[in-house]
Protein backbone atom coordinates (compact mmCIF):
# COMPACT_ATOMS: atom_id res chain seq x y z
CA UNK A 1 0.00 0.00 0.00
CA UNK A 2 1.51 3.36 -1.01
CA UNK A 3 -0.20 5.53 1.54
CA UNK A 4 -1.93 4.60 4.74
CA UNK A 5 -5.68 4.29 4.72
CA UNK A 6 -7.29 6.89 6.93
CA UNK A 7 -9.37 5.51 9.76
CA UNK A 8 -10.17 8.82 11.35
CA UNK A 9 -13.85 8.54 10.57
CA UNK A 10 -16.46 9.12 13.22
CA UNK A 11 -18.47 5.99 13.92
CA UNK A 12 -22.22 6.53 13.77
CA UNK A 13 -24.01 6.05 17.07
CA UNK A 14 -27.41 5.36 15.54
CA UNK A 15 -27.91 2.87 12.75
CA UNK A 16 -31.69 3.07 12.51
CA UNK A 17 -32.23 5.88 10.01
CA UNK A 18 -30.41 4.33 7.05
CA UNK A 19 -32.66 1.73 5.40
CA UNK A 20 -29.91 -0.32 3.84
CA UNK A 21 -30.28 -1.65 0.28
CA UNK A 22 -30.29 -5.41 -0.37
CA UNK A 23 -29.36 -5.96 3.27
CA UNK A 24 -30.75 -7.93 6.18
CA UNK A 25 -31.08 -4.69 8.18
CA UNK A 26 -31.91 -6.33 11.51
CA UNK A 27 -28.93 -8.69 11.42
CA UNK A 28 -26.54 -6.07 10.08
CA UNK A 29 -27.48 -3.49 12.67
CA UNK A 30 -26.99 -6.01 15.47
CA UNK A 31 -23.43 -6.76 14.24
CA UNK A 32 -22.39 -3.97 11.87
CA UNK A 33 -19.44 -4.23 9.52
CA UNK A 34 -18.23 -0.77 8.54
CA UNK A 35 -15.70 0.05 5.88
CA UNK A 36 -14.00 3.35 6.63
CA UNK A 37 -11.14 3.61 4.17
CA UNK A 38 -9.85 2.11 0.93
CA UNK A 39 -6.59 2.06 -0.98
CA UNK A 40 -5.56 -0.04 -3.97
CA UNK A 41 -6.55 -3.68 -3.26
CA UNK A 42 -7.73 -3.15 0.31
CA UNK A 43 -10.48 -1.75 2.42
CA UNK A 44 -9.89 -0.68 6.01
CA UNK A 45 -12.49 -1.93 8.48
CA UNK A 46 -13.79 0.11 11.40
CA UNK A 47 -11.78 -2.08 13.74
CA UNK A 48 -8.59 -1.14 11.92
CA UNK A 49 -8.01 -4.24 9.77
CA UNK A 50 -6.99 -4.36 6.12
CA UNK A 51 -9.57 -6.30 4.14
CA UNK A 52 -8.51 -7.62 0.73
CA UNK A 53 -11.18 -6.63 -1.77
CA UNK A 54 -12.20 -9.79 -3.61
CA UNK A 55 -15.14 -8.09 -5.28
CA UNK A 56 -13.92 -4.66 -6.49
CA UNK A 57 -16.58 -3.14 -4.26
CA UNK A 58 -19.64 -4.36 -6.13
CA UNK A 59 -17.86 -5.31 -9.38
CA UNK A 60 -17.04 -1.66 -9.93
CA UNK A 61 -13.64 -0.45 -8.67
CA UNK A 62 -11.72 -2.08 -11.51
CA UNK A 63 -8.67 0.18 -11.08
CA UNK A 64 -8.59 -0.41 -7.32
CA UNK A 65 -9.36 2.08 -4.62
CA UNK A 66 -8.31 5.59 -3.76
CA UNK A 67 -6.96 6.47 -7.20
CA UNK A 68 -5.46 9.91 -6.80
CA UNK A 69 -5.74 10.69 -10.53
CA UNK A 70 -9.50 10.24 -10.35
CA UNK A 71 -9.91 12.09 -7.06
CA UNK A 72 -8.00 15.12 -8.31
CA UNK A 73 -9.98 15.23 -11.58
CA UNK A 74 -13.21 15.30 -9.55
CA UNK A 75 -11.85 18.03 -7.29
CA UNK A 76 -10.64 20.14 -10.22
CA UNK A 77 -14.03 19.89 -11.90
CA UNK A 78 -15.90 20.65 -8.67
CA UNK A 79 -13.79 23.80 -8.33
CA UNK A 80 -14.48 24.82 -11.95
CA UNK A 81 -18.15 24.00 -12.40
CA UNK A 82 -20.16 21.82 -10.06
CA UNK A 83 -23.14 21.16 -12.28
CA UNK A 84 -24.64 22.21 -15.57
CA UNK A 85 -27.81 20.93 -17.23
CA UNK A 86 -27.53 18.86 -20.37
CA UNK A 87 -31.10 19.56 -21.53
CA UNK A 88 -30.71 22.00 -24.44
CA UNK A 89 -27.36 23.00 -22.92
CA UNK A 90 -24.06 21.18 -22.76
CA UNK A 91 -20.87 20.81 -20.80
CA UNK A 92 -17.66 20.03 -22.67
CA UNK A 93 -16.61 17.15 -20.42
CA UNK A 94 -19.72 15.12 -21.21
CA UNK A 95 -18.95 15.38 -24.95
CA UNK A 96 -15.29 14.55 -24.37
CA UNK A 97 -16.15 11.57 -22.21
CA UNK A 98 -18.65 10.23 -24.76
CA UNK A 99 -15.97 10.45 -27.47
CA UNK A 100 -13.47 8.68 -25.25
CA UNK A 101 -15.95 5.87 -24.58
CA UNK A 102 -16.63 5.59 -28.32
CA UNK A 103 -12.88 5.06 -28.90
CA UNK A 104 -12.98 1.78 -26.99
CA UNK A 105 -16.46 0.45 -27.77
CA UNK A 106 -16.92 -1.94 -30.71
CA UNK A 107 -16.72 -0.39 -34.15
CA UNK A 108 -19.87 1.41 -35.23
CA UNK A 109 -21.13 1.72 -31.65
CA UNK A 110 -20.26 5.33 -31.04
CA UNK A 111 -23.38 6.97 -29.67
CA UNK A 112 -23.51 7.34 -25.91
CA UNK A 113 -26.47 8.25 -23.69
CA UNK A 114 -25.53 9.03 -20.07
CA UNK A 115 -27.41 7.79 -17.01
CA UNK A 116 -26.51 7.51 -13.31
CA UNK A 117 -26.50 3.76 -12.66
CA UNK A 118 -26.76 0.36 -14.21
CA UNK A 119 -30.49 0.21 -13.48
CA UNK A 120 -31.07 3.47 -15.30
CA UNK A 121 -28.91 2.27 -18.17
CA UNK A 122 -31.08 -0.82 -18.53
CA UNK A 123 -34.36 1.08 -18.44
CA UNK A 124 -32.92 3.60 -20.90
CA UNK A 125 -31.78 0.82 -23.25
CA UNK A 126 -35.20 -0.83 -23.18
CA UNK A 127 -36.90 2.51 -23.88
CA UNK A 128 -34.50 3.28 -26.72
CA UNK A 129 -35.18 -0.17 -28.21
CA UNK A 130 -38.96 0.30 -28.06
CA UNK A 131 -38.83 3.84 -29.40
CA UNK A 132 -36.39 2.87 -32.16
CA UNK A 133 -38.68 0.15 -33.44
CA UNK A 134 -41.53 2.63 -33.56
CA UNK A 135 -39.49 5.39 -35.17
CA UNK A 136 -38.32 3.04 -37.91
CA UNK A 137 -41.91 2.06 -38.65
CA UNK A 138 -42.04 -1.21 -36.69
CA UNK A 139 -44.29 0.04 -33.92
CA UNK A 140 -45.89 -3.39 -33.39
CA UNK A 141 -42.61 -4.57 -31.89
CA UNK A 142 -43.39 -3.95 -28.22
CA UNK A 143 -42.34 -7.20 -26.58
CA UNK A 144 -39.11 -7.54 -24.62
CA UNK A 145 -37.27 -10.76 -23.93
CA UNK A 146 -35.01 -11.28 -20.92
CA UNK A 147 -33.65 -14.43 -19.31
CA UNK A 148 -34.22 -16.48 -16.19
CA UNK A 149 -31.59 -15.71 -13.55
CA UNK A 150 -30.76 -12.46 -15.33
CA UNK A 151 -30.06 -9.36 -13.26
CA UNK A 152 -30.62 -6.00 -14.87
CA UNK A 153 -30.88 -3.73 -11.87
CA UNK A 154 -33.95 -2.69 -9.98
CA UNK A 155 -35.96 -0.33 -12.18
CA UNK A 156 -39.34 -1.61 -13.35
CA UNK A 157 -37.91 -2.38 -16.77
CA UNK A 158 -34.92 -4.16 -15.30
CA UNK A 159 -36.89 -6.35 -12.90
CA UNK A 160 -39.40 -7.15 -15.64
CA UNK A 161 -36.75 -8.56 -17.99
CA UNK A 162 -34.70 -9.85 -15.06
CA UNK A 163 -35.16 -13.34 -13.77
CA UNK A 164 -34.76 -13.26 -9.99
CA UNK A 165 -37.96 -14.16 -8.21
CA UNK A 166 -37.39 -12.18 -5.01
CA UNK A 167 -36.63 -9.04 -7.00
CA UNK A 168 -39.93 -9.45 -8.88
CA UNK A 169 -42.60 -11.02 -6.71
CA UNK A 170 -43.24 -8.05 -4.40
CA UNK A 171 -43.77 -5.51 -7.14
CA UNK A 172 -46.98 -6.28 -8.94
CA UNK A 173 -47.51 -7.18 -12.57
CA UNK A 174 -44.36 -5.41 -13.85
CA UNK A 175 -44.11 -4.57 -17.57
CA UNK A 176 -46.53 -6.19 -19.97
CA UNK A 177 -45.36 -8.31 -22.83
CA UNK A 178 -42.13 -9.69 -21.41
CA UNK A 179 -40.88 -13.22 -21.96
CA UNK A 180 -37.82 -15.00 -20.65
CA UNK A 181 -35.31 -17.33 -22.20
CA UNK A 182 -34.17 -20.21 -20.01
CA UNK A 183 -30.95 -19.68 -18.09
CA UNK A 184 -27.90 -21.65 -19.16
CA UNK A 185 -26.80 -23.05 -15.81
CA UNK A 186 -26.63 -26.84 -15.74
CA UNK A 187 -24.53 -28.63 -13.17
CA UNK A 188 -25.27 -32.06 -14.59
CA UNK A 189 -23.58 -31.18 -17.88
CA UNK A 190 -21.14 -28.43 -16.97
CA UNK A 191 -19.92 -28.72 -13.37
CA UNK A 192 -16.28 -27.70 -12.87
CA UNK A 193 -15.83 -26.47 -16.42
CA UNK A 194 -12.82 -24.22 -16.89
CA UNK A 195 -13.97 -21.20 -18.87
CA UNK A 196 -16.91 -21.57 -21.23
CA UNK A 197 -18.88 -24.81 -21.10
CA UNK A 198 -19.26 -26.81 -24.31
CA UNK A 199 -22.83 -27.83 -23.54
CA UNK A 200 -25.76 -25.45 -23.85
CA UNK A 201 -25.55 -23.34 -27.05
CA UNK A 202 -28.86 -24.86 -28.15
CA UNK A 203 -30.61 -23.01 -25.31
CA UNK A 204 -30.41 -19.89 -27.48
CA UNK A 205 -32.83 -21.61 -29.87
CA UNK A 206 -35.54 -21.00 -27.29
CA UNK A 207 -35.71 -17.55 -28.85
CA UNK A 208 -37.00 -19.20 -32.02
CA UNK A 209 -39.73 -20.76 -29.90
CA UNK A 210 -40.76 -17.32 -28.60
CA UNK A 211 -40.73 -15.98 -32.15
CA UNK A 212 -42.95 -18.87 -33.25
CA UNK A 213 -45.30 -18.15 -30.34
CA UNK A 214 -45.60 -14.37 -30.70
CA UNK A 215 -44.32 -13.63 -34.21
CA UNK A 216 -41.16 -11.60 -34.76
CA UNK A 217 -43.23 -8.55 -35.67
CA UNK A 218 -44.16 -8.18 -31.98
CA UNK A 219 -40.67 -8.46 -30.48
CA UNK A 220 -38.51 -5.35 -30.01
CA UNK A 221 -35.42 -6.60 -28.21
CA UNK A 222 -33.64 -9.31 -26.29
CA UNK A 223 -31.50 -8.38 -23.31
CA UNK A 224 -28.90 -10.62 -21.66
CA UNK A 225 -25.82 -10.29 -19.53
CA UNK A 226 -22.97 -11.81 -21.57
CA UNK A 227 -21.85 -13.40 -18.29
CA UNK A 228 -24.57 -13.40 -15.65
CA UNK A 229 -22.92 -12.09 -12.50
CA UNK A 230 -25.43 -11.39 -9.77
CA UNK A 231 -27.08 -14.80 -9.85
CA UNK A 232 -23.80 -16.54 -9.32
CA UNK A 233 -21.45 -16.30 -12.30
CA UNK A 234 -23.19 -18.15 -15.12
CA UNK A 235 -20.79 -18.45 -18.04
CA UNK A 236 -22.36 -18.59 -21.52
CA UNK A 237 -21.85 -21.89 -23.32
CA UNK A 238 -19.58 -21.86 -26.37
CA UNK A 239 -21.55 -20.49 -29.34
CA UNK A 240 -24.58 -19.42 -27.29
CA UNK A 241 -24.24 -15.64 -27.74
CA UNK A 242 -23.42 -16.01 -31.46
CA UNK A 243 -26.56 -18.06 -31.90
CA UNK A 244 -28.64 -15.41 -30.12
CA UNK A 245 -27.15 -12.78 -32.44
CA UNK A 246 -28.03 -14.85 -35.52
CA UNK A 247 -31.62 -15.35 -34.42
CA UNK A 248 -32.03 -11.65 -33.61
CA UNK A 249 -30.62 -10.72 -37.03
CA UNK A 250 -32.89 -13.16 -38.79
CA UNK A 251 -35.98 -11.62 -37.18
CA UNK A 252 -35.10 -7.91 -36.92
CA UNK A 253 -34.87 -8.08 -33.11
CA UNK A 254 -32.41 -5.82 -31.31
CA UNK A 255 -29.81 -7.50 -29.12
CA UNK A 256 -28.89 -5.67 -25.92
CA UNK A 257 -25.84 -6.75 -23.92
CA UNK A 258 -25.96 -5.65 -20.32
CA UNK A 259 -22.24 -5.05 -19.80
CA UNK A 260 -22.58 -3.35 -16.44
CA UNK A 261 -20.19 -5.85 -14.87
CA UNK A 262 -18.46 -7.35 -17.92
CA UNK A 263 -17.40 -3.93 -19.24
CA UNK A 264 -14.04 -2.29 -18.63
CA UNK A 265 -11.65 -5.18 -18.61
CA UNK A 266 -13.39 -7.76 -16.43
CA UNK A 267 -12.84 -10.47 -19.07
CA UNK A 268 -9.45 -9.19 -20.21
CA UNK A 269 -10.87 -7.15 -23.08
CA UNK A 270 -12.57 -3.75 -22.95
CA UNK A 271 -16.02 -5.33 -23.26
CA UNK A 272 -17.49 -8.82 -23.35
CA UNK A 273 -18.68 -8.23 -26.90
CA UNK A 274 -15.03 -8.24 -28.00
CA UNK A 275 -14.21 -11.22 -25.84
CA UNK A 276 -17.02 -13.28 -27.37
CA UNK A 277 -16.73 -11.62 -30.79
CA UNK A 278 -20.44 -10.85 -30.84
CA UNK A 279 -21.57 -7.29 -31.41
CA UNK A 280 -24.86 -6.24 -29.84
CA UNK A 281 -27.00 -3.32 -31.06
CA UNK A 282 -27.06 -1.65 -27.68
CA UNK A 283 -24.90 -2.08 -24.61
CA UNK A 284 -25.48 -0.88 -21.07
CA UNK A 285 -22.59 0.30 -18.92
CA UNK A 286 -22.05 1.61 -15.38
CA UNK A 287 -19.79 0.59 -12.46
CA UNK A 288 -16.28 0.51 -13.99
CA UNK A 289 -17.24 3.47 -16.18
CA UNK A 290 -16.03 5.85 -13.46
CA UNK A 291 -14.29 3.25 -11.31
CA UNK A 292 -17.34 3.89 -9.07
CA UNK A 293 -15.83 7.15 -7.82
CA UNK A 294 -18.94 9.08 -8.93
CA UNK A 295 -22.17 7.26 -9.85
CA UNK A 296 -22.67 7.11 -13.60
CA UNK A 297 -24.05 4.81 -16.28
CA UNK A 298 -24.16 4.89 -20.05
CA UNK A 299 -26.01 3.30 -22.94
CA UNK A 300 -23.99 2.80 -26.09
CA UNK A 301 -25.88 2.36 -29.35
CA UNK A 302 -25.05 1.43 -32.88
CA UNK A 303 -24.72 4.63 -34.90
CA UNK A 304 -27.71 3.72 -37.12
CA UNK A 305 -29.99 3.70 -34.09
CA UNK A 306 -29.13 7.27 -33.14
CA UNK A 307 -29.22 8.31 -36.81
CA UNK A 308 -32.69 6.83 -37.26
CA UNK A 309 -34.02 9.04 -34.46
CA UNK A 310 -32.31 12.13 -35.85
CA UNK A 311 -33.46 11.49 -39.43
CA UNK A 312 -37.02 10.79 -38.38
CA UNK A 313 -37.36 14.05 -36.47
CA UNK A 314 -37.38 17.12 -38.66
CA UNK A 315 -37.54 19.51 -35.75
CA UNK A 316 -37.28 19.36 -31.95
CA UNK A 317 -36.38 16.66 -29.46
CA UNK A 318 -35.67 13.20 -30.93
CA UNK A 319 -35.90 11.14 -27.73
CA UNK A 320 -38.08 12.17 -24.81
CA UNK A 321 -35.83 10.72 -22.14
CA UNK A 322 -33.04 11.91 -19.87
CA UNK A 323 -31.98 12.54 -16.30
CA UNK A 324 -31.11 15.76 -14.48
CA UNK A 325 -27.66 14.27 -14.00
CA UNK A 326 -27.14 12.74 -17.47
CA UNK A 327 -23.53 13.63 -18.28
CA UNK A 328 -22.90 15.24 -14.87
CA UNK A 329 -19.59 17.12 -15.08
CA UNK A 330 -18.12 15.55 -11.95
CA UNK A 331 -18.95 12.07 -13.19
CA UNK A 332 -17.60 12.86 -16.65
CA UNK A 333 -14.38 14.14 -15.09
CA UNK A 334 -14.09 10.97 -13.03
CA UNK A 335 -14.82 8.87 -16.11
CA UNK A 336 -12.17 10.53 -18.28
CA UNK A 337 -9.58 10.13 -15.52
CA UNK A 338 -10.66 6.49 -15.13
CA UNK A 339 -10.19 5.78 -18.83
CA UNK A 340 -6.73 7.40 -18.60
CA UNK A 341 -5.81 5.07 -15.75
CA UNK A 342 -7.15 2.04 -17.62
CA UNK A 343 -5.14 3.02 -20.71
CA UNK A 344 -1.93 3.97 -18.92
CA UNK A 345 -1.89 0.81 -16.81
CA UNK A 346 -3.22 -1.54 -19.49
CA UNK A 347 -6.07 -2.55 -17.19
CA UNK A 348 -8.56 -3.31 -19.95
CA UNK A 349 -6.28 -6.14 -21.08
CA UNK A 350 -4.61 -7.06 -17.81
CA UNK A 351 -7.26 -9.65 -16.97
CA UNK A 352 -6.16 -11.70 -19.96
CA UNK A 353 -2.60 -11.97 -18.58
CA UNK A 354 -3.81 -13.17 -15.20
CA UNK A 355 -6.74 -15.30 -16.35
CA UNK A 356 -4.86 -18.63 -16.36
CA UNK A 357 -3.43 -18.08 -12.90
CA UNK A 358 -6.86 -17.02 -11.68
CA UNK A 359 -8.46 -20.09 -13.27
CA UNK A 360 -5.91 -22.44 -11.67
CA UNK A 361 -6.42 -20.74 -8.30
CA UNK A 362 -10.18 -21.04 -8.48
CA UNK A 363 -10.17 -24.66 -9.58
CA UNK A 364 -7.65 -25.62 -6.90
CA UNK A 365 -10.67 -25.38 -4.55
CA UNK A 366 -12.45 -28.17 -6.38
CA UNK A 367 -12.01 -30.71 -3.57
CA UNK A 368 -12.58 -28.27 -0.72
CA UNK A 369 -15.49 -29.14 1.58
CA UNK A 370 -19.01 -28.27 0.33
CA UNK A 371 -17.92 -27.26 -3.19
CA UNK A 372 -20.17 -28.60 -5.95
CA UNK A 373 -19.05 -26.40 -8.84
CA UNK A 374 -16.40 -23.88 -9.79
CA UNK A 375 -16.77 -21.46 -12.70
CA UNK A 376 -14.42 -18.83 -14.07
CA UNK A 377 -13.89 -16.46 -16.96
CA UNK A 378 -11.50 -13.53 -17.19
CA UNK A 379 -11.14 -12.29 -13.62
CA UNK A 380 -14.50 -13.60 -12.48
CA UNK A 381 -14.94 -16.62 -10.27
CA UNK A 382 -17.96 -18.50 -8.99
CA UNK A 383 -17.80 -21.19 -6.30
CA UNK A 384 -21.07 -22.99 -5.77
CA UNK A 385 -21.62 -24.69 -2.42
CA UNK A 386 -23.92 -27.50 -1.45
CA UNK A 387 -26.74 -25.75 0.46
CA UNK A 388 -27.15 -26.70 4.10
CA UNK A 389 -30.10 -29.03 4.54
CA UNK A 390 -33.28 -26.94 4.97
CA UNK A 391 -31.25 -23.70 5.21
CA UNK A 392 -30.37 -22.40 1.79
CA UNK A 393 -27.80 -19.56 1.71
CA UNK A 394 -26.76 -20.09 5.38
CA UNK A 395 -23.49 -21.86 4.55
CA UNK A 396 -22.44 -19.18 2.07
CA UNK A 397 -23.29 -16.44 4.57
CA UNK A 398 -21.12 -18.14 7.20
CA UNK A 399 -18.36 -18.39 4.65
CA UNK A 400 -18.68 -14.67 3.92
CA UNK A 401 -18.43 -13.83 7.63
CA UNK A 402 -15.46 -16.12 8.13
CA UNK A 403 -13.62 -14.60 5.17
CA UNK A 404 -14.35 -11.08 6.40
CA UNK A 405 -13.00 -11.92 9.85
CA UNK A 406 -9.93 -13.28 8.14
CA UNK A 407 -9.36 -10.18 6.04
CA UNK A 408 -11.09 -10.94 2.73
CA UNK A 409 -14.23 -9.42 1.23
CA UNK A 410 -16.18 -11.87 -0.91
CA UNK A 411 -19.72 -11.70 -2.21
CA UNK A 412 -22.34 -14.39 -1.95
CA UNK A 413 -25.55 -14.90 -3.84
CA UNK A 414 -27.64 -17.87 -2.80
CA UNK A 415 -25.08 -20.55 -2.01
CA UNK A 416 -22.60 -19.23 -4.53
CA UNK A 417 -19.45 -17.23 -3.80
CA UNK A 418 -18.89 -14.64 -6.54
CA UNK A 419 -15.45 -13.10 -6.96
CA UNK A 420 -14.37 -10.14 -9.07
CA UNK A 421 -11.32 -8.39 -7.57
CA UNK A 422 -9.90 -5.13 -8.88
CA UNK A 423 -7.88 -5.60 -12.05
CA UNK A 424 -4.73 -4.22 -10.46
CA UNK A 425 -4.38 -7.46 -8.52
CA UNK A 426 -1.15 -9.47 -8.40
CA UNK A 427 -0.76 -13.22 -8.23
CA UNK A 428 -0.06 -12.90 -4.50
CA UNK A 429 -3.59 -11.50 -4.06
CA UNK A 430 -5.01 -14.46 -5.94
CA UNK A 431 -3.12 -16.80 -3.62
CA UNK A 432 -4.53 -15.02 -0.59
CA UNK A 433 -8.08 -15.10 -1.92
CA UNK A 434 -7.80 -18.84 -2.56
CA UNK A 435 -6.13 -19.58 0.80
CA UNK A 436 -8.65 -17.58 2.78
CA UNK A 437 -11.64 -19.19 1.07
CA UNK A 438 -10.05 -22.62 1.45
CA UNK A 439 -9.69 -22.01 5.21
CA UNK A 440 -13.24 -20.71 5.48
CA UNK A 441 -14.66 -23.74 3.70
CA UNK A 442 -12.88 -26.01 6.18
CA UNK A 443 -14.16 -24.01 9.15
CA UNK A 444 -17.83 -23.61 8.20
CA UNK A 445 -20.16 -26.50 8.92
C1 LIG B 1 -25.66 -6.80 -15.15
C2 LIG B 1 -26.14 -5.70 -14.27
N1 LIG B 1 -27.00 -4.81 -14.75
C3 LIG B 1 -27.47 -3.80 -14.01
C4 LIG B 1 -27.05 -3.63 -12.71
C5 LIG B 1 -27.60 -2.53 -11.88
O1 LIG B 1 -26.66 -1.54 -11.64
P1 LIG B 1 -26.92 -0.46 -10.48
O2 LIG B 1 -26.87 -1.18 -9.18
O3 LIG B 1 -25.81 0.53 -10.70
O4 LIG B 1 -28.25 0.15 -10.75
C6 LIG B 1 -26.13 -4.53 -12.17
C7 LIG B 1 -25.66 -4.39 -10.78
O5 LIG B 1 -25.03 -5.26 -10.21
C8 LIG B 1 -25.68 -5.61 -12.96
O6 LIG B 1 -24.83 -6.53 -12.48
Amino acid sequence: MNRPITTEVAQPNDLEAFWMPFTANRQFKSAPRMLVGAKDMHYRSHDGRDILDGTAGLWCCNAGHGREEIASAIKAQADTMDYAPNFQMGNPLAFEFASRIAEITPEGMDRVFFTNSGSESVDTALKIALAYQRVRGEGTRTRLVGRERGYHGVGFGGISVGGIVSNRKFFGPLLNGVDHLPHTHDLAHNAHTRGQPEWGAHLADELERLVALHDASTIAAVIVEPVAGSTGVLIPPVGYLKRLREICDKHGILLIFDEVITGFGRLGSPFASEYFDVKPDIMTLAKGLTNAAVPMGAVVCRNEIYQTFVDATSDGIELFHGYTYSGHPLAAAAGIATLDVYRDEGLLERGAELADYWEDGMHSLKDAPHVIDIRNLGIIGGIELEPREGKPTARAVDCFTDCYENGLLIRTTGDIIALSPPLILETSHIDRIVDTISGALKRVA
